[in-house]
């Protein structure tokens, strides 16, 4: 983390200091003049009245967007009550627009859409499917991320925060909560079936895979069950999220998603071509792209609405807290669609190396973890068969791009919840995420023993893995999502709106107020539509 040290006195310092440009990176500092009235915020007479402050007069800029976490400190240049000395310590950016929407779609393009969405698609009549889902996508979760990306860029905080930050009523603090328990439940069973990969991947690699159906089964059974290996895959899966964490914004998120995006798209695209050059390919493509109507119904909408917020990551203060380190500049509609558009090309590409390898030797997929664990390795065995170093190569690349899309989207959930601790409790970073990481370890412990080793961890019937999924993915998302709608669309003040659209006006605004129109309506009916038929309501 930067920090900077200031040491002047008064408001002329402040012009000073201004003078040298010093502070021109920080958004708000163009809200110097706002200095006599934040001085008379409450916060600061709470921090005058500690002990350690006593001798000094207290000048915060906690209020300036992206410079909300101030220290102050005893110094011993300070002689009198006038000079001020801080410290600020800059949240931290993505350092370009490159960044910030291959980060953000990392966050998007994870498991959700290697095996979930290929297999709904093809399940719920292929383009037909696809149709719905594009419309999901662009109608709903599109003004769904803006509206994250609005609280997330205004609050210039972690989510509890940001949402506080936008009103009066400090109870919408609770939708920033409800997001950081999600997310953290989320990652707690994410890391499980993401430590799967990484065990495959490595699997793979040792050419442990090689089998026939028989056996790819049994091993995927015998490793699944196993008292230990499966609870070490995923923490050693939490551990290397956590490493990418405490390195910050843009040397650890932004980096890391420059580097394992493109890696993930080139690996897609390489097992793309090479399943739809399998003899029989047509027929997989066919079966995703092919649009069968009469599949269309009612539930299906809903399951298209969904999973496109669950391959969003809408409802989980993922997009506002990734948003809070976004530039002023960034444009927030235009980074939505593209982050929307790159999700849903992914999620096709997906289908498009699943399907044709699959249906080359006639294999159906299935659902769930058997698909990418049981089903596939036996397809690249069999598909390959006449060349076994390209199914070997094919199986690596497959679990290794598993790997990095688990990892783009583990990072983003993992980064909720340290910047929460490290603001609200004003730990380190570096401690508030090992507090993430020890909390997520533990349910992720929970999980795998209860998907194997002590099958009696159970609750309401099901494993604790499917407990936590269902009851995120069904409950708590839908409900996060619902509440950002409505807290944007008729809490938030109409101007903040409005000058976060257009970043204060700078941009034309095109789609304002078919944007108003989808959160205020559109968005909140839909998803309560989706509760209702999760609940069994509809
Ligand atoms: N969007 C991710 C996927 O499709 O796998 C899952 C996800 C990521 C959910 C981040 C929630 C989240 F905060």
């Amino acid at each position: 983390m930067r920090e900077k040290l200031g040491v002047f006195g008064g408001i002329r310092g402040i012009r000073i200091f201004r003078l040298f440009g010093i502070f021109r990176k920080f958004r708000g500092f163009g809200k110097f003049r706002k200095f006599r009235k934040l001085r008379k915020l409450r916060k600061l007479r709470k921090l005058r009245k500690l002990r350690k402050f006593r001798l000094f007069r207290v000048w915060t800029i906690a209020k300036a967007n992206h410079t909300s976490q101030l220290s102050v400190l005893n110094s011993q240049f300070v002689k009198s009550s006038i000079i001020i000395i801080f410290i600020m310590s800059d949240r931290g950016h993505f350092g370009s627009k490159l960044g910030i929407v291959l980060a953000t779609a990392g966050s998007a393009v994870g498991l959700g859409n290697i095996w979930r969405f290929p297999y709904m698609t093809g399940h719920n009549g292929g383009a037909a499917f696809l149709m719905v889902y594009l419309v999901c996508i662009f109608l709903l979760g599109v003004p769904g991320i803006i509206s994250e990306f609005i609280v997330g860029r205004h609050g210039a905080a972690n989510a509890a925060r940001s949402y506080g930050s936008l009103t009066k009523h400090k109870s919408w603090r609770l939708v920033g909560y409800l997001g950081i328990l999600t997310s953290t439940i989320i990652l707690g069973f994410y890391a499980v079936v993401a430590g799967w990969c990484l065990q495959y991947l490595f699997a793979s690699l040792m050419g442990q895979l090689q089998g026939d159906a028989a056996y790819v089964q049994q091993y995927f059974s015998e490793f699944s069950s196993h008292p230990l290996k499966p609870c070490l895959w995923a923490v050693a899966f939490i551990l290397l999220t956590h490493f990418v964490v405490v390195r910050g914004i843009r040397n650890g998120i932004e980096r890391a998603s420059k580097l394992l995006m493109p890696i993930l798209l080139i690996l897609l695209v390489i097992i793309v071509i090479a399943s739809c050059l399998l003899p029989g390919a047509v027929k997989g493509v066919e079966f995703l792209l092919m649009p069968d109507f009469s599949k269309l119904s009612g539930s299906v909408f809903l399951e298209a609405l969904g999973q496109a917020f669950f391959s969003l990551s809408l409802g989980t203060a993922c997009l506002c807290t990734y948003a809070s380190y976004f530039n002023p500049q960034t444009h927030l509609a235009r980074s939505a669609v593209e982050i929307a558009l790159l999700d849903t090309f992914i999620a096709v590409l997906a289908g498009l190396m699943i399907f044709p390898a699959a249906f080359s030797v006639g294999v159906t997929p299935d659902a769930g973890p058997s698909l990418i664990f049981i089903t596939l390795p036996n397809v690249f065995h069999q598909a390959f068969s006449a060349v076994p170093v390209v199914g070997y190569v094919i199986s690596v690349m497959f679990y290794a791009l598993l790997v990095f899309a688990a990892l783009t989207s583990t990072i983003s959930m993992h980064e909720i919840g340290t910047a929460f601790f490290h603001e609200e409790l004003h730990a380190p970073r570096k401690r508030a995420a090992w507090v993430l990481t020890v909390v997520c370890s533990v349910i992720a412990v929970i999980c795998s023993l209860s998907m194997g080793a002590c099958p009696s961890l159970r609750l309401l019937g099901l494993d604790i893995l499917d407990f936590c999924d269902k009851l995120t993915a069904q409950y708590m998302l839908p409900t996060g999502a619902f509440l950002t709608c409505l807290f944007v669309g008729w809490v938030v003040p109409r101007h903040i709106v409005r000058q976060e659209y257009t970043n204060g006006g700078t941009l034309s605004g095109t789609f304002y107020r078919a944007y108003l129109l989808a959160v205020r309506y559109v968005c909140p009916f839909a998803i309560f539509m989706v509760f209702l038929h999760q609940l069994g309501i509809l």
